[in-house]
């Protein structure tokens, strides 16, 4: 066990709070701020990463019960099979005047897995392969407007759906994200629907069909979207001749080998992948039809660092294992399992919480008036027992029988806690749920 105070006084939490001095918001990516977990408390930092292990900045350890890189690190953490394909590739020079022909093999083996696609272009984040999408499908249609539902990334297409009203973006996933430093002239360009209603949808396209360049989607994220819906969707952009766009940033590889798509059977124009697909390296890919991926010739998509080495080894390397080994199983039942252990754990101790997500993206949450206070409870009342404890869980391979073994003793003793005491207050802030300015400290 560790104890409170030393977790507050860890060089993490100190550095920390030098870093949001330094650096506007603390962290480059809102997913990984200290404060969405447990402020002040949380290791912020880590020295060593393996398997489903990580080590804070004093050296002590915990097993990686949370977001997993926010999902990325699908095999693990330092992989050795990718990290050997990746240092190879480092020690033969991760740059030249000339191309790497990793990203033509890896372009082949991509569109292996989805053969009604017939481009590739890359990029090195998810956002940035968002913007490039977009770019091209304006480029073929000509058109400007962007409809879309669920999260897409920080670029300026995105947030300009929050221009005219900050509540565009709610029911979003990412409620509240501010616009300012958008241009006010793309007000309009990006409309918001619901997500898994194409009513709503076909109600907000009327009159405009002729200027939507593309409809942009997640094909699943809290849950599978409902039958019929993908397929619906699938017709409505045939329809008014835009691009169907999947988003699978986060779904890709959770579920399968690639798109979850591929199980839904439902061939979007272009899909988009990061996150997993290269186990933590930076990497991504706009994969479409070749008639609208031809279209990139036709606007100016360059840069330098798309060009690096590092990433399409990674990818190839964390494919070629994810598929040999059929990654998606243990996933699934690693998932399921966790799902299982919170449900029981609530029966056990009379608390009431609520499980959602995919297997291979769970989540629970509390079912009370001050959920936010008991959340961050939660993760503090882990990170004492020696895990990075959250609201939510993205499995990975690297999570063995042991690890989840121990991790269901530690959840009942803190749901445990809890029940006895839901009241209980903390002594440090509660967690953020969402986007909030960070003040200088
Ligand atoms: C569905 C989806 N799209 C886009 C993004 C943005 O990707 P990145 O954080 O790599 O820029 C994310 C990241 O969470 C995502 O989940």
């Amino acid at each position: 066990m560790y104890s409170l105070e030393e977790l507050k006084q860890s060089k993490g939490v100190a550095l920390y709070s030098r870093a949001k001095s330094l650096i506007p918001g603390g962290t480059q990516l809102l997913s990984k701020r200290p404060e969405m977990f447990a402020p002040d408390v949380w290791p912020s930092y880590y020295s060593k990463a393996k398997g489903c292990r990580v080590w804070d900045l004093d050296g002590r350890e915990f097993i990686d019960m949370s977001i997993m890189a926010v999902g990325a690190c699908i095999l693990g953490y330092a992989d050795d099979e990718v990290d050997d394909a990746v240092v190879q590739a480092l020690r033969s020079g991760v740059n030249s005047s000339l191309n790497c022909p990793e990203e033509v093999e890896l372009a082949e083996a991509l569109i292996e897995l989805h053969p009604w696609f017939g481009m590739v272009r890359y990029a090195r984040s998810g956002g940035e392969a968002m913007g490039l999408a977009v770019r091209i499908a304006r480029a073929h249609t000509r058109r400007d407007v962007i409809m879309f539902s669920g999260y897409h990334g920080w670029n300026d297409w995105y947030l300009a759906a929050n221009l005219a009203d900050s509540a565009g973006l709610d029911g979003q996933l990412m409620p509240g994200l501010q616009p300012n430093g958008v241009p006010r002239g793309l007000l309009g360009t990006a409309i918001p629907f619901d997500a898994n209603n194409i009513d709503s949808l076909r109600e907000k396209v009327r009159g405009k069909e002729k200027q939507i360049a593309a409809i942009i989607i997640e094909p699943a994220r809290g849950e599978d979207a409902p039958a019929g819906y993908l397929k619906a969707l699938r017709e409505l952009a045939t329809e008014i001749g835009a691009v169907l766009i999947f988003d699978e940033i986060t779904s890709g590889f959770r579920m399968c080998a690639g798109g979850i798509h591929r199980n839904y059977g439902v061939h979007p124009d272009m899909a988009v992948f990061a996150k997993s697909m290269a186990n933590g390296y930076a990497m991504s890919v706009v994969m479409g039809i070749e008639k609208v991926m031809q279209s990139a010739q036709t606007t100016f998509i360059s840069s330098t660092n798309w060009t690096d080495r590092i990433g399409p080894t990674a990818a190839l390397a964390t494919l070629r294992k994810y598929q040999r080994l059929g990654v998606e199983k243990h996933l699934i039942d690693t998932g399921s399992q966790v799902k299982q252990i919170w449900r029981g754990a609530a029966e056990t101790h009379g608390m009431e919480i609520n499980v959602t997500g995919l297997p291979s993206l769970a989540a629970f949450a509390f079912k009370s008036a001050n959920t936010i206070a008991l959340n961050t409870r939660f993760t503090i009342e882990m990170l004492k027992r020696g895990f990075l404890g959250f609201r939510q869980f993205k499995p990975s391979l690297a999570h063995q029988p042991t690890d989840i073994e121990k991790y269901q003793i530690a959840v009942n003793e803190v749901f445990a806690l809890i029940a006895a005491d839901p009241a209980s207050s903390i002594d440090t802030p509660l967690a953020h749920t969402g986007f909030q300015r960070l003040t200088k400290e």
